[in-house]
């Protein structure tokens, strides 16, 4: 454990992944929803003035510390934890700028090694030069990083498609026998998840990546590799519906909802043999 103090607002929840056989053990700091909105002379002045609004409205909210603030003290906090991958899985700006990206380069690649999914509030974001530079990607929206005893997957599961190397890869990931742990911005439908979402949003069709409101192509196929109950899927890591919760798909593989770090929210996972 750090001996870092984090501000008593701030919830780092803790699960563990047991790999049978693995040595050593293998932190991953997961960050969601931080909604950064720096103020930039890059941005006009539309842009700005709409960031000073997300800023004051940040400071009124549960840890009484900007966005940005908040996002620097968790990866701060991860990396005191010895975390050795960072996983951002999406909505990490308020809204795409170049000022924003700009902002973001150079503290999202200070974290090592990352992994970084785009939420919706990433869309459009691809039309700033650095834009792309923060994804290492295999294919697009797409990134895999390989340990000697498990893989880690970035997955873009907002609306769209996914490209066909990555299905090839994501398909015989799933299908293969070193465990995966899937990042993606948006969750699945499982219950009792929904039954708590529904109280909050009545409109659930925006929020999961199972709903058939949510267009994306190849959706069917995705889930039901992900359903599979002989797939080698070991965790799920989700964001984007701003509450925190721990669930199960019916195969028995957990997904974890992580809170927003805009709120002092985040997640490690340990991962380590018996
Ligand atoms: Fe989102």
């Amino acid at each position: 454990m750090s001996d870092m103090v984090l501000p008593p607002s701030f919830e780092v929840k803790r699960n563990k992944i047991i790999i049978p056989g693995m040595t050593g053990c293998f932190k991953i700091m997961h960050i969601t929803d931080a909604h950064v909105s720096p103020d930039s002379p890059l941005d006009p002045e539309e842009l700005r003035e709409k960031a000073a609004e997300k800023r004051k409205s940040a400071i009124l909210g549960k840890t009484g510390l900007s966005h940005e603030e908040n996002l620097n003290i968790l990866i701060e906090y991860g990396k005191s934890e010895g975390c050795e991958l960072f996983v951002f899985s999406g909505d990490v700006m308020a809204f795409p700028s170049e000022g924003i990206v700009e902002y973001l380069l150079p503290i999202i690649k200070a974290t090592g090694e990352y992994i970084f999914v785009p939420g919706n509030h990433e869309g459009g974001a691809d039309k700033f030069p650095g834009y792309s530079s923060l994804m290492k990607q295999v294919a697009p929206g797409f990134e895999v990083r390989e340990y000697p005893f498990f893989k880690v997957i970035g997955l873009d599961n907002n609306g769209g498609r996914l490209d066909e190397a990555a299905w090839e890869i994501l398909k015989t990931s799933l299908l293969g026998d070193k465990p995966i742990i899937l990042v993606q911005h948006r969750p699945i439908t499982v219950e009792p998840l929904l039954t708590e979402f529904r109280e909050i949003h009545k409109n659930v069709g925006f929020y999961f990546f199972g709903h058939k409101d949510n267009g994306y192509e190849r959706r069917e196929e995705i889930l039901e590799l992900l359903r599979d109950k002989d797939t080698s899927l070991a965790a799920v890591l989700a964001g984007h519906l701003h509450i925190g919760h721990e669930d199960n798909y019916p195969n028995g593989v957990p997904q974890y909802v992580t809170a927003p770090a805009f709120e002092g929210g985040s997640r490690i996972i340990e991962i380590k043999g018996e």
